[in-house]
């Protein structure tokens, strides 16, 4: 047993749903992503039936994963999109999302950025800061419409998370301080061309536990109440994203358990709520298939150098996570403990310390909850073409990002006259 669902062994080999993952390192080379999608099928049900007839929307977070076929896929099941960029928007629009049910987050959002999402008609603009309520007044006017707002509010608490991922503590840059939100509510009400439609928070990600999410709602229920006495009208909560996923000992709350106790907090209140997940829908949707290139053996350490680096999966380098890294034909597990590494020139290149495993020149590794945040953070660090993706689905495999080639990466490049 893997542990994974959608990733597990049959008869001593790692398969994505009914698709022996060998198959697809042969058929379409090394590193590259795999995903399922029942898995991503599955994660999406569940959010969505956890709200047991409430009115609401679940927005995912593009930035987790942002390949057209995943968000085709989520687009079809009716979900909403939580975008950070004209990028994303494109993306979303591209992959037949619907532009009424994006919401559009972000601290640094640009002008045309906002041109964009006001043309497509997004369903509300996250708005972050007093200057960005100015900036967007005015690309509304010119463009003669009227932009749906909510204030992204800091309820300055703590997710207990990674200190990179936690964002809703005072001193983050994220939303408009807490106890200054009345008062810009109030000032966006007087923009011609803004519309207050709703109250919005995000206090982090890779969150495993369901205090901080209850105590932000309730800081959130309670301003709702004062905006209300002050006779403002808003039709949705969006209680952001942020629900955690088992990397490897983690037990972050089930997905019905975490929507449950959002609709408890808000009682019997009318307004229809948002919720944003990234990694809850995606991270467990996907591997990362990699190969032994070789094995080397120091006097103080054994290294196995692959063929995925930092530049294909950033997190171990970037926030020293932990990936689980199965081997893709069992091998009765291992007495060596190995450094698993890229072949990029940093010593944070790394995706595993100190992993038990029994290896040769040439085995395949499957680096696992690599669905989200994968992909979308990769680069081409060291002129490495970024990895191929592909989905599973039953016995069927689709292509669905070829692999970079070099002429690709150097393509937008000029050597001087
Ligand atoms: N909404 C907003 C406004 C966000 O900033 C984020 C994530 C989400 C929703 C989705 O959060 P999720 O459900 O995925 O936790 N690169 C990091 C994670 C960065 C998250 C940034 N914001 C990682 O690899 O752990």
């Amino acid at each position: 047993m893997s542990g994974f669902p959608s990733f597990d062994y049959r008869d001593g080999e790692l398969y994505g749903e009914s698709v022996q993952l060998s198959h697809i390192a042969q058929e379409f080379g090394t590193p590259c992503y795999v995903y399922s999608r029942a898995a991503l099928v599955a994660a999406y049900k569940k959010f969505d039936a956890a709200f047991a007839g409430r009115d609401h929307l679940v927005c995912y977070a593009v930035k987790a994963n942002s390949n057209l076929a995943i968000l085709n896929l989520f687009a079809r099941l009716g979900s909403g999109f939580d975008i950070v960029s004209g990028g994303e928007l494109q993306r979303v629009l591209k992959a037949g999302g619907d532009p009424q049910k994006v919401v559009f987050s972000g601290v640094g959002k640009q002008p045309d950025e906002m041109r964009a999402a006001l043309t497509a008609g997004i369903l509300c603009f996250n708005v972050e800061s007093e200057a960005e309520l100015t900036v967007l007044n005015q690309v509304a006017g010119t463009l003669n419409k009227t932009a749906p707002v909510s204030l992204r509010v800091n309820p300055d608490v703590d997710a207990r998370t990674h200190p990179y991922i936690s964002t809703g503590l005072k001193e983050n840059k994220f939303g408009v301080p807490f106890d200054e939100a009345e008062k810009l509510y109030a000032s966006a009400r007087k923009f011609a061309h803004l519309r207050i439609s709703g109250l919005d928070c995000h206090i982090g990600s890779q969150l495993t536990e369901l205090d901080p999410f209850v105590e932000a709602c309730g800081k959130i229920l309670d301003l709702l109440t004062r905006l209300e006495t002050q006779g403002l009208t808003i039709d949705h909560l969006d209680l952001g994203g942020g629900l955690g996923i088992r990397y490897s000992g983690e037990n972050p709350p089930a997905a019905q358990d975490y929507i449950t106790a959002l609709c408890s907090a808000i009682g019997r209140r009318s307004q229809r709520i948002l919720i944003e997940p990234g990694r809850a829908l995606v991270g467990n949707a996907g591997v990362l298939l990699t190969r032994v290139e070789y094995l080397k053996h120091t006097p103080h350490r054994d290294f196995a150098i692959v063929d995925a680096a930092m530049n294909d999966l950033m997190r171990p380098a970037l926030y020293d996570a932990y990936h689980e890294i199965l081997p893709v034909i069992a091998n009765g597990g291992g007495d060596k403990i190995y450094q698993v590494v890229g072949p990029v020139c940093e010593t944070g290149d790394f995706l595993g310390h100190d992993r038990k495993l029994a290896l040769t020149q040439g085995d395949l590794l499957a680096i696992m909850s690599a669905g989200a945040y994968g992909m979308s953070m990769s680069s081409n660090y060291n002129t490495r073409p970024r990895a191929a993706e592909v989905m599973v689905d039953g016995g069927r495999i689709h292509l669905i990002r070829q692999r970079e080639s070099l002429e690709q990466l150097i393509a937008g490049e000029k050597i001087l006259p």
